[in-house]
């Protein structure tokens, strides 16, 4: 018998249609708030406005059991609420700080809400929006801002700050298996309320149709706001540097004619290393890792620090869309009137994000030197065309093909690994040519069928 707890989710994006889902999975009555009246008016009608698997079914059976609704009105959300969380975007702002208007906005409604109402316990506000250390003391202020211009006294509630770290693709998976839960919070109530709450995950008691259980308890990392906020920063700057470690050594591979996959593999054996993320490619995007990045950077800079390693790995990034272009240019030397076809769009298979996506400076890239570039996606071409008038979207993988001087693999969806490389071959130019970009293929494979392998540090 889980505790009962009336849950209110502003953003109904990525995140918080996740975070939402899963907890009226749990039990848990929800509420998912979002100013997008289109967004809202969608999810009423069952339908998910973004694509991620296994999401539209998990918002169906929430809503028909009437565990999950949707709404635009947030102060009713506030009144109805034990506990509030906060995922509306944090975008890079335009001197690379984390732009915080949207959890500005949020928090000053929350305190307007909170102030004309009496309240027997106070409502926990969780910050799972990525922002910079000391925002949760900034919610805190805002929110009294909103109740003192909404004029009426104290206000009851409690900021925690609780980082989410689900990848999109695999958004159910992460939210009901996390590696780790951590919350910050300066007060030992929010830290109880948060922990009864999340006790199906940690306690990993809820119904799965996995069997076995991926885990069996989930760590409940507790900590003050500041450091828990720091940890989202921290991990994804990891993360992102680990991939741009490994491709400064792909690159010195290729110069030295080793075969960076193997070494990879070698290397990540090694258990201080670990295997994930050391895929050498043509870098990392998205809509975490270079504005979680670029926010670290700007935090370091205004404590007068210079963050000199994570300056390198945004600069080995921005190389690595450069080697795909010198690349193309060693085979099809000038890149003027050439049709090039990029596979794939999104910054990763499984999802229709193209926030940050490496295609798109790809083909901006393309564009520049007078290339004619043709785009497929299997989810996201029409965002895609939308987002890069020049970037010609096709709806099959084979049509972007005809006539191409080459292809860059630059999304590892499935259906690439599937494709029949002698169909391809024979609808390409003479000789074609494939740039793998996240080396996904085999070079064995691709060179039988007739096509020059490009991939990245593999000799
Ligand atoms: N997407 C990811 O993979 C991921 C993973 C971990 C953490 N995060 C972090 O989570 C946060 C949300 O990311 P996302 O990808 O879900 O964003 P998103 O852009 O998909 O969704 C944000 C939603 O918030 C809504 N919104 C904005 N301001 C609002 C307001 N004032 N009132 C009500 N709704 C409002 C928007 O309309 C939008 O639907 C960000 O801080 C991001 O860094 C994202």
């Amino acid at each position: 018998m889980i505790e009962e707890f009336n849950i209110g989710v502003v953003g109904a994006g990525y995140v918080g249609l996740t975070t939402g889902a899963c907890l009226a999975h749990l039990g848990y009555q929800v509420t998912c708030v979002d100013r997008d009246e289109v967004r809202i008016a969608f999810l009423k009608e069952g339908r998910t406005p973004i694509y991620e698997p296994g999401l539209e079914e998990l918002v169906r059976g929430g809503a028909r059991r009437g565990c999950l609704r949707f709404s635009t009105e947030l102060s009713k959300t506030v009144h109805g609420a034990d506990v509030l969380f906060i995922a509306v975007d944090t975008p890079q702002g335009n001197d690379g700080s984390a732009d915080l208007s949207s959890v500005g906005a949020v928090a000053r409604e929350i305190g307007d809400a909170l102030s004309g109402i009496e309240r027997l316990r106070p409502l926990v506000v969780v910050n799972k929006s990525t922002v910079p250390v000391g925002s949760g003391d900034y919610v805190s202020m805002l929110i009294e801002e909103g109740a003192a211009e909404g004029g009426n006294g104290t206000i009851a509630y409690r900021v925690v700050s609780n980082p989410e770290f689900l990848r999109e693709g695999s958004a159910i998976y992460d939210s009901l298996f996390p590696d780790r839960i951590v919350l910050g919070a300066d007060t030992r109530d929010a830290l109880d309320t948060m922990r009864a709450l999340y006790e199906p995950i940690i306690e990993q008691t809820f119904p799965t149709q996995l069997d076995p259980r991926p885990k069996d308890v989930v760590p409940f990392v507790t900590t003050d706001l500041a450091s828990a906020e720091m940890i989202k920063y921290a991990a994804n700057a990891f993360l992102a540097t680990k991939i741009s470690f490994i491709n400064e050594v792909a690159t010195i591979c290729e110069l030295v004619g080793a075969d960076v996959t193997s070494v990879a593999h070698g290397m990540g054996l090694d258990e201080r290393i670990g295997r994930r993320f050391l895929s050498a490619g043509i870098g990392w995007g998205g809509s975490c890792f270079p504005k979680d990045v670029a926010a670290l950077r700007s935090i370091a800079r205004e404590y007068d620090h210079e963050p000199v390693l994570l300056d390198a790995s945004v600069t080995v990034n921005e190389h690595q869309r450069r080697r795909v272009i010198a690349k193309l240019q060693r085979d099809l030397h000038t890149l003027k009137g050439k049709r090039i076809a990029l596979l794939g769009l999104t910054f990763k298979p499984n999802t229709d994000d193209l926030r940050e996506a490496p295609s798109l400076e790809i083909a901006h890239l393309l564009d520049q030197r007078g290339a004619r570039v043709f785009g497929y996606d299997p989810v996201a071409g029409k965002k895609a065309a939308e987002l890069l008038p020049s970037l010609r979207v096709v709806f099959d993988p084979y049509e972007a093909l005809k006539g191409a001087h080459a292809v860059v693999v630059v999304t590892e969806w499935d259906e690439f690994r599937e494709l029949d490389l002698n169909r391809v071959a024979s609808l390409m130019e003479k000789p074609p040519v494939l740039v793998d970009g996240r080396n996904a293929l085999d070079p064995r494979d691709v060179k039988a069928a007739g096509i020059r392998y490009r991939g990245f540090g593999r000799g």
